[in-house]
């Protein structure tokens, strides 16, 4: 189906940098947001790489975009957010990239759990991004070129608080995750200052994808009546970054109303993300080490 037209002036405008020569990975590029921040990438002329823990899905996406991009260089590494294990053997075998985007994400899963037993969606929004970003840090320091390392929060993490003793919980866990990714997002900032690492958070705002009919539940059908951001409008944000002079640390998403939808530009931070940091990183390490000593010193 390729980019629209829109999209397509939109680029030429706003994000002129061609990233032929690059590599980009992303988490989730299989659908959604993560999909088409994929189709961006290789149409401004990146290597893709995308990380998914479903190979048919991946294959089918792959084979889409190369109907589309023939001759693109394209390739697919498996990763489970929810399978530490999965995560030290990706982090084992990952290349030399230029661009991280994690990307992946899910919504309410009540009662489900991770293969290590934490709950679901804590375990994958966060300590798996997490645990992730801890085991594949040190080669992208050591890589010897500028890298982009972009965080996927959300804009309902400015609503959510989080209480580490009831971490757990499933009331409210989506929205937890992505605030804790985005304090965790702000200690990595903090970690990769003055480095070749410059971090970012990004938030694609309100974008029609499986995720946002979760969130909305019945309210989805408003979706039909406002101009909520389709999943190609929101997977703007890594291109404009990577193209326009954005501060290290910055959140980028949707400038529009609410930061729910509209064209891709820097967003105001919550202090919410700033607060009680290192108590969050210190409980994070030592819940991965309880289920995980295998995982060696994060
Ligand atoms: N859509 C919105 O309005 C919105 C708003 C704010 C933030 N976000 C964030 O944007 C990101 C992308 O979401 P989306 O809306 O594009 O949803 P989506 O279409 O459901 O895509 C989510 C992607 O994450 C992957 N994923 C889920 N669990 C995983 C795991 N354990 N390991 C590896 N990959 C996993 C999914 O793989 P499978 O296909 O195999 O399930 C899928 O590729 C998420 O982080 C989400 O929280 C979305």
């Amino acid at each position: 189906m390729g980019l629209s037209e829109k999209t397509i002036s939109y680029i030429k405008e706003n994000c002129g940098r061609s990233l032929t020569g690059m590599t980009v990975l992303i988490t989730g590029a299989n659908s959604g947001i993560g999909f088409k921040t994929a189709e961006t990438m290789v149409y401004m002329g990146a290597a893709v790489i995308m990380a998914c823990r479903n190979r048919e899905k991946a294959e089918n996406a792959r084979e889409q975009l190369l109907a589309d991009y023939p001759g693109a260089d394209i390739r697919i590494m498996m990763l489970d957010l929810a399978d530490l294990d999965s995560i030290d053997a990706f982090a084992e075998q990952m290349p030399d990239v230029d661009v991280f985007v994690n990307n992946a994400g899910l919504y309410h899963r009540p009662g489900q759990k991770t293969r290590d037993g934490f709950e679901m969606v804590m375990g994958t929004n966060y300590l798996g991004v997490y645990y992730l970003c801890e085991k594949v840090l040190p080669k992208l320091r050591e890589c010897g070129h500028d890298v982009v390392l972009v965080n996927t929060i959300s804009v309902v993490h400015k609503i959510a608080s989080v209480d580490l003793d009831r971490f757990y919980e499933e009331r409210g866990d989506y929205f937890r995750s992505k605030l804790c990714l985005a304090r965790y997002t702000e200690h990595l900032v903090k970690q990769c200052e003055g480095t070749n690492v410059h971090v970012y958070m990004n938030h694609p705002g309100l974008s029609v994808t499986p995720i946002a009919s979760h969130v909305l539940g019945g309210m989805y059908v408003l979706a039909k009546f406002v101009p909520i951001n389709s999943a190609e409008k929101s997977s703007l944000s890594v291109a404009w970054l990577l193209s326009n002079p954005v501060p290290d640390g910055s959140v980028v998403g949707p400038n529009g109303l609410l930061c729910g939808w509209g064209y891709p530009g820097i967003n105001r931070k919550s202090p919410r993300a700033s607060r009680d940091i290192d108590e969050l990183v210190k409980f994070s390490r030592a819940e991965i080490e309880k289920k995980h000593p295998s995982g060696g010193n994060i």
